[in-house]
Order: structure tokens, then C-alpha cells, then sequence
């Protein structure tokens, strides 16, 4: 049987995943393909570093000289993170003639466009399946079966850490800290977890989704995007109160003025379909023309998961050399779409002002009146004489004026904490407080 030589760029959480993969799934793949996956050799930091899973010494390299110049390495797999050496060791790769299949969501939202050019030069393909959603099958679904529908939206859960974290606050009342220490002893994390908590990694795999979504190149930096580190044990204790559930959205969405693209945390009522999407699972829902509405779930991080999805673009790469047919990495964005600056978002919030007495009730509701602030629900929970909360529900009104009002709130003089977030769903569903 013809072998397909492979170079595997990281033996951490997802190259852990990949070789788990070939070996215990070996036999069927070979029989799907009609080829064997060898690994050829592994380029790592550290070559005594114990390790997930168990490689031949001899596989281990610090020196990706190995890989490149290594002329049975037909594919090159980058599972190592970060933009620099991953981008240059990618295009070196190319240049030499091999496939390149990377789960690294950071370069392809930054430079997906410059590797796609150097791939079709070269007549080599670029894949990114486990860029996105862990082990969902979501790349390969936009760019091949929804391929004839427009896309309207986009809207779901894409990051598997922070919605670990934030299932054990809501469930466990565990402490920050100690529930992100779990995540990353699982693999879920990124290698860097601010990428997961500051709601980077969400942003790079929306910009990812958008650009194919919409056909247009949406850049990272198209994308307004907020994490969760702001998220205290009051505003989830008050989320409960309201039926709700925190969850970090990310959501882009075709706009007559524009594409909103867009990664925050969002109160949700527990009725809404996301709200029961929780530990390290993702979900989507995509909106076709021609489709309608599609759900698609799975887990969004984690070894095997991740090697499901970078296997089978291993797997799609091998298919072009065993056929020996050329390779046609397609950049999907033929078109140019306005993509609405944050400001201009609109959303319903929650609003919370923590006030230190209750006189500074007052003012607090004389500003929200003066700025004409649209409320569906109000909850004051203050008691005479001493401090409290006041909870506010808005219908729909634009980020510029909300952050405009959280600024003037946070000055008047008693307020102590102001905490903002969006509330997404249906807001029949959210409850009602009684008023104390
Ligand atoms: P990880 O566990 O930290 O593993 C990274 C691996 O890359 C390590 O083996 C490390 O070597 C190696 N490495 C890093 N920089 C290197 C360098 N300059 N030269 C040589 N080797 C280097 O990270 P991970 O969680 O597997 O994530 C890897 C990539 O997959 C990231 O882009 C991440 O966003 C993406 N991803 C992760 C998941 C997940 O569930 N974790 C899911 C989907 C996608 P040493 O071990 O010797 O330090
Ligand atoms: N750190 C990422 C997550 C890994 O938690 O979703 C999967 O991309």
C-alpha cells in the first residue's frame, strides 16, 4: 500500500490528538484512502518533555529542517499555535511542494489569504478544519455542502474553555481561577489561555466563519469582541434570578447596512436552545436561503475531537497525492462587504448598578430617564438607608449610546459598579423579579 509521509509541527494537546487518531483508527483509514498515514517526524520544543501519547524517540526533532527538506513528508501538519515560527514553517512547506493542514484558527484569520495564495502557486492545498469548532464538522460544510446557498447568519458557542468555565460558575459556583486550572489540565485551553478568556480565540474562528460565510475577507480586526473576565458571581447569580444563562456568543449576521460580526457574553433564557449547550461543547446555528436553519453541535476542543477534524483534512490532502491530481485551494471571498463598526450594533442589555446607599437611587434613574433609555424590565433591590442593586432589562438600542450611559452612570457619585451585557434570545423568556 502506497504511505503518505506526514510531518507533525507540536506534540501537545491536538498533536497528541492526531497521532492518537492515525494509530487507533490505521486500518480504516488506510482502507478509506488506499494509502497508509506514517508519521515521518515530530518537530518539538522539548525532546524529553513526557508526552500524552507514546512516539518513537527517533520521530522527535527540534529542527524543522527535518520536516522541509524531508522528501517523504508529503503533508505538513502544524498543531504548535501562535503566529511565528507556525506562518513562516507553513509557507516553507509550500514551497517545497507539500500539503499543509493546520488547527491554528490565530494564523488563519490573520494570514488565511496570503497562504492561500502561496498554496495555489504551488499547486499544494491549505486545510483548517480544526481551526473552528474542535471536532464539528463547520469549514468543510460551509465551503462544500451550503456552497449553494447565500448565508444569512451565523450565531452560536465557539469556544470550548469558556464555556467550560462558565457552565462550573453557573452550576458549581467554583472560583475563576481554579475552574480555567481544570480547563487547561483537560487540553481545552489555549497555550496562552488569555487567547480564551479576553474572547481572542472566538474572534479568530468568527472571522474565519464570516469570511466564509459571506464571501467577503472579513479580518480579525473586523471583529468587535469582549471575554468574560468581567463576569462576576453577582451578574450570574442575577442571570439565574431571570431565568438566563451566561453564554459567550459569537454572531455575524447580513445586515442591509452592513455584516455584523460579533463575540461577547450574553444572557440567554434558559429556554433558548444554546442555553443547554454547556461544558466544552460548541454549537452553531446557520441560516441558508436554500437550507433554512441548520444546528450543528459537537465538542469544541480537546485531543481526539481535534484530531477527528485534522485526520480527515489529512485524509483529503492524501487523497490528492495518492491521485496524483492538482491541488485548488480556493479563497472563497469574491466580494466586498461593509462590515458595521461596533458602535452601530444594536442589542438589548442588562444593566446592573451596584449603588452604595439608596439615595443614589435617585440619580441613577433621573440619568436612564434623560437618556431615554427603552426598558423592558427594571429590578431595584436596595434597602433604605443602606446599598443594593438596580437591575435594568433595555430593548434594543446601540452600543454607542449604551457605553455612552455606562460612563455617565459610573461617575455619579455612590455608584460603585456598573456591569454591562447583552441579552440575546427570546426576551419573552426572560423572567420577571419581584420587585423587593
Ligand atoms: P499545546 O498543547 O501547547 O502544544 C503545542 C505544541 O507545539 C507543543 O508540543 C510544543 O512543543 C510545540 N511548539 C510550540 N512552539 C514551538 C516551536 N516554536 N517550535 C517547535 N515546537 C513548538 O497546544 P495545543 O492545545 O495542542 O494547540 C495547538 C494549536 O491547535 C493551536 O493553534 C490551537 O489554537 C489549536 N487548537 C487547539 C485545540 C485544543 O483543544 N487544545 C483545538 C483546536 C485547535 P513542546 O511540547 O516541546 O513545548
Ligand atoms: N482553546 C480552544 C477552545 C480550543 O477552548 O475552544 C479549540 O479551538
Amino acid at each position: 500500500m502506497k504511505e503518505i509521509g506526514i510531518g507533525l509541527l507540536g506534540l501537545g494537546t491536538v498533536g497528541s490528538g492526531v497521532v492518537k487518531a492515525i494509530a487507533g483508527n490505521q486500518l480504516s483509514i488506510s482502507g478509506k484512502l488506499g494509502a497508509e498515514l506514517q508519521i515521518k517526524k515530530i518537530l518539538v520544543q522539548d525532546l524529553y518533555k513526557k508526552r500524552l501519547v507514546q512516539v518513537p524517540q527517533s520521530l522527535m526533532t527540534k529542527d524543522y529542517q527535518d520536516i522541509v527538506n524531508d522528501p517523504t513528508i508529503d503533508i505538513v501538519v502544524d498543531a504548535m499555535g501562535g503566529i511565528e515560527p507556525a506562518k513562516d514553517f507553513i509557507l516553507a512547506a509550500m514551497e517545497k511542494g507539500k500539503h499543509v493542514v493546520t488547527a491554528n484558527k490565530e494564523v488563519v484569520a490573520k494570514y488565511g489569504r496570503e497562504i492561500l495564495d502561496k498554496a495555489e502557486v504551488h499547486g499544494v492545498t491549505f486545510l483548517f478544519e480544526g481551526s473552528v469548532g474542535g471536532g464539528i464538522p463547520i469549514i468543510r460544510p460551509l465551503k462544500q455542502c451550503l456552497v449553494a446557498n447565500e448565508i444569512t447568519e451565523i450565531s452560536g458557542i465557539i469556544n470550548g474553555t469558556t464555556n467550560y468555565i462558565l457552565t462550573k460558575m453557573a452550576t458549581e459556583g467554583k472560583e475563576f481561577a481554579a475552574i480555567l486550572k481544570e480547563a487547561q489540565d483537560k487540553g481545552y485551553a489555549e497555550p496562552d489561555p488569555t487567547n480564551d478568556i479576553e474572547g481572542f480565540d472566538a474572534a479568530y474562528k468568527l472571522a474565519i466563519l464570516a469570511s466564509l460565510a459571506f464571501g467577503t475577507p472579513v479580518k480579525f480586526e473586523d471583529v468587535s469582541f469582549e471575554g468574560i473576565s468581567n463576569i462576576t458571581r453577582e451578574d450570574m447569580a442575577w442571570a439565574v434570578e431571570l431565568g438566563c444563562t451566561i453564554k459567550l456568543l459569537a454572531q455575524t449576521k447580513e445586515h442591509a447596512d452592513g455584516l455584523e460580526i460579533r463575540v461577547g457574553p450574553c444572557l440567554i433564557p434558559l429556554s433558548h436552545p444554546l442555553a443547554g449547550v454547556n461544558d466544552v461543547f460548541n454549537a452553531f446555528f446557520i441560516k441558508g436561503n436554500l437550507v433554512g436553519e441548520l444546528f450543528f453541535s459537537g465538542r469544541g476542543a480537546g485531543d481526539l475531537p481535534t484530531g477527528s477534524a485534522v485526520v480527515a483534512d489529512i485524509v483529503e490532502a492524501a487523497r490528492l497525492t495518492v491521485t496524483g491530481s492538482g491541488a485548488k485551494p480556493v479563497c472563497n471571498c469574491y466580494r466586498q462587504k461593509r462590515v458595521k463598526p461596533k458602535d452601530e450594533l444594536l442589542s438589548a442589555y442588562y444593566l446592573r448598578a451596584k449603588v452604595t446607599r439608596s439615595e443614589v437611587m435617585l440619580p441613577v434613574n433621573n440619568l436612564l430617564l434623560q437618556e431615554q433609555v427603552p426598558f423592558a424590565q427594571t429590578v431595584k433591590r436596595v434597602q433604605q438607608g443602606k446599598g443594593g442593586n438596580m437591575v435594568y432589562l433595555t430593548e434594543e438600542l446601540e452600543e454607542r449610546q449604551i457605553h455612552g450611559i455606562v460612563s455617565k452612570l459610573s461617575a455619579i457619585p455612590g455608584v460603585k459598579e456598573v456591569s454591562l451585557m447583552r441579552l440575546e434570545g427570546n426576551q419573552a423568556g426572560v423572567g420577571q423579579v419581584a420587585r423587593v
